[in-house]
């Protein structure tokens, strides 16, 4: 199903546009660098044919991240039911908030297109650029909260665990986003293949988590996991779609209780609010990542 936000603008295209040739675009901050991932898909040196293979390849998956009891729920209810009523909360912290705006603030260049994935009623995006980007688009479980997102110029809504294909044009979005909702995909190597289709390429994909989840709808290999260990499978679903280059990995952690011993944080800390919300990402580009965006 797909919804339009706001009524006057227009629908987001569904069929599959002719596909542009990879490393190229026209985009004048974009500078081409065929050759500078440094993920495993890469054969290096490459001849001809080793790279024209590499490209046929590029965006399917190559291999299976989890076991099949690794992506079971505890809830196994539709996932739609569950998110049938709208939720206008905020699931992690503002020090979280803050933290994944900045990193936008840096990774998403202006005029962008943007897919904000598993989306709300909230997408975290700079404030001072509302204008700046390109369309943005949002993709979520419960219209309600998506019509009231102020971002996303459309909207659609689809269970991404009953069906992982995207009705969107190849190779159409700058970035995706997938802010704190990656532990509840069952099948997220075919989402994340799905995302590589929709990236032009150079497009980012960032995914950030915390600490925090619907703990029964998380799937099994996450509920238990350690924060490092979350990484690491996040990493490992990049690393399971042919093409996309070596993730990166943000962190910020929150101080220690211990460490700040300021008044204020001593009665956080009585109140039971002495930790604050860790902050992930995992990013990672379609094919390279251009010159521009390079530390
Ligand atoms: C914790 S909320 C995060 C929402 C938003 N990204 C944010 O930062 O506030 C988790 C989101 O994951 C989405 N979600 C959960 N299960 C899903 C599924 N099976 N298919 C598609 N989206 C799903 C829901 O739309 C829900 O809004």
């Amino acid at each position: 199903m797909f919804s339009s936000s706001r009524p006057t603008s227009r629908p987001w295209p569904t069929l599959p546009s002719p596909s542009r040739p990879p490393f190229k675009t026209h985009h004048p901050f974009i500078l081409l660098l065929p050759k500078l991932s440094t993920s495993p898909s890469d054969p290096s040196p490459s001849s001809p044919s080793s790279s024209s293979s590499a490209a046929a390849a590029a965006g399917s998956v190559r291999r299976l991240v989890l076991t099949p009891e690794g992506r079971t729920k505890l809830n196994t209810l539709p996932d739609r039911e569950f998110y049938s009523f709208p939720r206008f909360v905020t699931h992690v912290d503002d020090g979280f908030i803050a933290a994944l705006t900045e990193l936008y603030r840096e990774r998403l260049r202006p005029g962008a297109h943007v897919l904000d994935l598993m989306s709300s009623w909230v997408s975290h995006l700079p404030p001072e650029v509302q204008c700046r980007y390109g369309r943005v688009v949002g993709h979520g479980l419960n219209a309600q909260e998506l019509a009231r997102n102020p971002r996303l110029d459309h909207f659609f809504v689809k269970d991404l665990n009953r069906d992982h294909h995207l009705q969107l044009h190849a190779q159409s979005f700058d970035a995706v986003l997938c802010a704190v909702s990656v532990q509840y995909l069952q099948s997220p190597e075919k989402v994340f293949a799905e995302v590589f289709r929709v990236l032009k390429p150079g497009g980012v994909f960032i995914v950030s988590f915390s600490n925090r989840l619907f703990y029964e709808k998380a799937i099994s290999a996450w509920r238990d996991a350690t924060d490092y260990s979350r990484v690491r499978l996040v990493m490992q679903y990049f690393q399971s779609v042919e093409g996309f280059t070596q993730p990166e990995v943000v962190k910020k952690l929150p101080v220690k209780a211990d460490d700040d011993q300021t008044p204020l944080h001593g009665i956080m800390r009585l109140l039971g609010f002495s930790r604050s919300d860790p902050f992930y990402a995992v990013i990672s580009y379609r094919n390279f990542k251009s010159t521009n965006e390079m530390q």
